[in-house]
């Protein structure tokens, strides 16, 4: 079983955070996205692993390097362009040659994991017949599907009464289920013909969901397995912001950092080394990063800061501060991503307005 991490793509969704960075960087918890997909392969026995990049391939690498420190071997496929999810098997085919593998969004977030999902494919590859109730053939593809209140902006599955998968529609106006595809897929070596033989879509990408399609329709088995616990795609703000929130409610307290006299640190808080906490309350679950200082300032709860920063005179909750940025002196932030080397301040003559410099596609909602 081999690995295929989808880090192309343009994040348009994600702007301006990703006029400067691959979305797949952005950190949960302070730990890239990316980096929870490739420990989770990692967690269920998969050792070598490509992962597809785009524009952001330098940073993608410098990130990940080779692999080692998660105990797998990473080699990086470039993708000229988003050409579509089906298009990154058709470039990765070298790599996979004719085994099976599991495919896997890299700005996807799962709370279940990978292994269970993988055994239950390669038990049915074996013996289908016992697993699904059907005498179907080898299983040649497996799915997850969660069930969602809006099944109308997801791919949807149709499944028939022996649990095979029996017809797939890309955001269908009268759904057949509620049942939505979760970036993650399973394959055997069948899928390269079906990647071959369809056409761009209207869009002008290799649907994944039309591979999947040709593979039901040609009368292989496809079968599926029902999502446990939560899923996000972590490619807009307030998915991210739930998925950090998701994350820091299992994180551990830790204070390796300075904390003074004057200030408290409540709850499941992580205090990274060299970070320092003057005259504050930081109520968790919150994660503050190496060389960070708090002053002056109320870290309240779901709330990521990286590492540099400086939040001086403020009041935080529910957000993401990424590396290197300054907040100062700005009364209460709440529900926020703010970027890398971001400056908020007040300015000392306020007679004059507010002063901005926001990047394109910028949001700012002022109360
Ligand atoms: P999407 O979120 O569907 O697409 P996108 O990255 O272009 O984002 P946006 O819609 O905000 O512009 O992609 C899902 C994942 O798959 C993401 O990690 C990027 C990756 N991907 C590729 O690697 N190659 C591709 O051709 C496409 C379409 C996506």
């Amino acid at each position: 079983m081999k690995g295929l991490i989808l880090s192309g793509g343009a994040g348009t969704r994600l702007r301006p955070l990703t006029h400067t960075r691959a979305k797949q960087l952005v950190p949960i918890a302070n730990k890239p996205v990316l980096f929870y997909g490739i420990e989770d392969m990692a967690a269920a026995g998969i050792t070598e692993v490509a992962i597809v990049v785009g524009d952001t391939a330098g940073e993608i690498q410098e990130a990940v390097g080779d692999g080692a420190r998660f105990g797998v071997q990473i080699t990086y496929i470039h993708q000229e362009a988003p050409l579509g999810l089906a298009h990154c098997v058709l470039i990765a085919r070298d790599f996979l040659g004719d085994d099976c593998f599991v495919m896997y969004l890299g700005d996807n977030m799962l709370e279940q994991g990978l292994a269970e999902f993988v055994e239950r494919f390669e038990a049915r590859r074996q013996r289908p017949s016992l697993l699904d109730g059907s005498d179907a053939g080898p299983c040649r593809a497996q799915i997850l599907l969660a069930p969602v209140e809006n099944p109308s902006s997801f791919g949807v599955a149709e499944i028939g009464p022996d649990g095979r998968v029996v017809n797939l529609v890309e955001k269908p106006a009268q759904p057949p289920s509620n049942l939505a595809l979760v970036g993650v897929y399973l394959f055997d070596s069948v899928i390269h013909d079906a990647v071959r033989a369809i056409e761009p879509s209207d869009r002008g990408e290799l649907e994944i969901t039309d591979a999947l399609a040709w593979l039901i329709h040609g009368g292989h088995h496809v079968s599926h397995q029902l999502l446990d616990g939560w899923w996000i795609d972590t490619g807009k703000k307030d998915p991210l912001l739930e998925c950090n929130r998701l994350v820091l409610d299992t994180i551990v307290r830790r204070v390796d950092g300075g904390v003074d006299g004057a200030s408290k640190v409540e709850g499941r808080v992580v205090v990274s080394p060299g970070a320092k906490i003057v005259n504050s309350t930081v109520r968790g679950p919150v994660v503050i990063g190496e060389d960070t200082r708090i002053e002056n300032a109320f870290i309240g709860p779901y709330t990521s800061i990286g590492k540099g920063c400086a939040i001086t005179d403020a009041e935080l909750d529910h957000s993401v501060v990424l590396d290197h940025s300054r907040i100062d002196g700005v009364g209460r932030i709440t529900d926020s991503l703010v970027g890398q080397q971001v400056q908020v301040s007040r300015s000392p003559d306020l007679r004059r307005g507010l002063r901005l410099m926001l990047g394109d596609h910028s949001h700012l909602e002022l109360g």
